[in-house]
């Protein structure tokens, strides 16, 4: 067996990606281990929304090169591929800035990797694959080894939007769907390993407009209903969506779908009209409250999250104070938030009117002690109510089982291994930081 090593630093959609890459290269004997140290092949699997990976990625391959360097002296050899949305954008300029780098893989080119090893190991040059389009690549991998109780599932992929600040539509490209038949086959697959919740992943997951063998479009909606019809598939969520392609039919489908967990990932990212529109979100701050009540109005239990950018160029203080404003009018059950930062190529990077990082600092502060606030207060309105929980994996304590609620609140509850991957009622008693305490209630499985 050889020895593959990914290093995986992002969003869900990386970490799935990497295990894609993972069981994509099993065939061809790579197994995966958790050193890099004598690796024959190494990924860095890389996404840059977040933070400056970049430059993470750099000082990174500086260390690995000398990896590489240790095994080629022990007549071995190791190939080093970049992988993920940074590889997408930064492209030739990695292997210009670190030749030791093998292969420059794109999102979109995943399925491609086991041709491109064997370019790279034939020849000593450099192979780049990053300009390859449309979804097929899922359907040109095999399926997955393992499963956990919940899996994610990637059902599109992209974004269109174009929000002044964000590098998605020019590293993962315009919004595709996978074709629901392919979805269903791979969802069944997850099932059949002992699946029970999906988690279906795109950048703007709502936007699902998937292309059936029938000619038709699929929405999210129809296709959550499909998916709630396999054997062993108990609970589907959904992640991340845009406000704008919140579809009636997907709202109504909260209401109706039993299995659609009441929980949406909704992000507003500001609460000011004028840096709404300044971020380019396409909508004002009352079409999103507007939007709430009228999921509230189908599911009105539902736990709403959102992701927040504070210190977007030409935030003012009343611009910010309307952002808690927002937030004091919904009411989260949890939220991302985070600094503004510069994102090379976007047009939000060449603004005027930066916010200076104290400011940003001291907003996210207070921001993030609001969302907390809220946070604990959405888990204690949890206490004393028996609520179905569905157990993942044993939890650190001993005899104990994490499982989540249907507002994905982890919950950790005294019960044996045979309980996981199923349904339970548990008694919420009581919180502490991070999670729910319980125990289950009577008989307690529900399936
Ligand atoms: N600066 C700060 N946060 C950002 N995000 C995306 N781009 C940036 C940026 N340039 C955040 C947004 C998005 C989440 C995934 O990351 O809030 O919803
Ligand atoms: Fe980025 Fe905006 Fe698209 Fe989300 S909707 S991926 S923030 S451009």
């Amino acid at each position: 067996m050889k020895k593959l090593f990914v290093k995986t630093y992002g969003c869900q959609m990386n970490a799935y990606d990497s295990a894609k890459m993972a069981d994509l290269l099993a065939p061809l004997g790579y197994a995966a281990t958790d050193a890099p140290d004598g690796a024959d092949m190494l990924i860095l699997n890389f996404c840059h929304i977040r933070e400056t990976a970049t430059e993470k990625v750099y000082s990174e391959l500086g260390r690995l090169k000398s990896l590489k360097a240790e095994k080629a002296r022990d007549g071995g050899r190791m190939l080093l591929a970049v992988a993920g949305c940074v590889a997408q954008a930064e492209g030739e300029e990695i292997v210009a800035r670190q030749p030791a780098v093998d292969l420059v893989v794109g999102p979109q080119s995943y399925h491609r990797l086991p041709e491109m090893i064997a370019r790279a190991a034939r020849q000593q040059g450099h192979a780049l694959e990053t300009d390859f389009p449309a979804l097929e690549k899922f359907d040109s991998l095999p399926e997955p080894s393992a499963t956990g109780v919940s899996a994610f599932l990637t059902v599109q992929e992209g974004c269109d939007k174009f929000c002044t600040f964000c590098v998605v539509p020019y590293t993962r490209g315009s919004e595709q769907s996978r074709p629901p038949q392919a979805i269903l086959r791979e969802a069944r697959q997850l099932a059949g390993k002992g699946a029970r919740e999906l988690v279906l992943l795109g950048q703007n997951v709502n936007a699902y407009n998937g292309p059936s063998s029938d000619n038709k479009r699929w929405s999210l909606a129809r296709l959550c209903d499909a998916l709630a019809g396999i054997e062993g598939i108990a609970r589907i969520r959904y992640t991340t969506s845009h406000p704008r392609d919140m579809a009636d039919d997907l709202i109504a489908a909260h209401g109706e779908n039993p299995k659609l967990m009441p929980y949406l990932h909704l992000p507003v990212q500001s609460g000011s009209d004028a840096v709404l529109e300044a971020m380019n979100r396409q909508h004002t701050s009352d079409d999103y409250r507007r939007l709430v009540e009228r999921i509230r109005s189908r599911r009105p239990d539902i736990a709403l999250t959102s992701d927040f950018i504070v210190g977007f160029p030409g935030e003012s203080d009343a611009d910010f104070q309307a952002t808690l404003q927002l937030v004091r009018d919904i009411g989260y059950a949890t939220a991302f938030s985070f600094k503004y930062s510069k994102r090379p190529g976007t047009p939000a990077s060449t603004m005027r009117k930066q916010v200076p990082e104290e400011l940003k600092a001291a907003r996210l502060d207070e921001l993030q002690k609001l969302l907390l606030a809220q946070q604990y207060a959405f888990d204690d309105s949890q206490i004393g109510k028996t609520v179905a929980v569905l157990f993942e994996k044993p939890a650190r304590r001993d005899a104990q089982l994490m499982g989540r609620t249907p507002y994905l609140q982890p919950v950790h509850v005294q019960a044996g291994p045979e309980m996981i991957g199923r349904l339970a009622q548990v008694r919420i008693e009581r919180r502490t930081a991070n999670s729910l305490h319980g125990t289950l209630a009577g008989k307690g499985v529900l399936a």
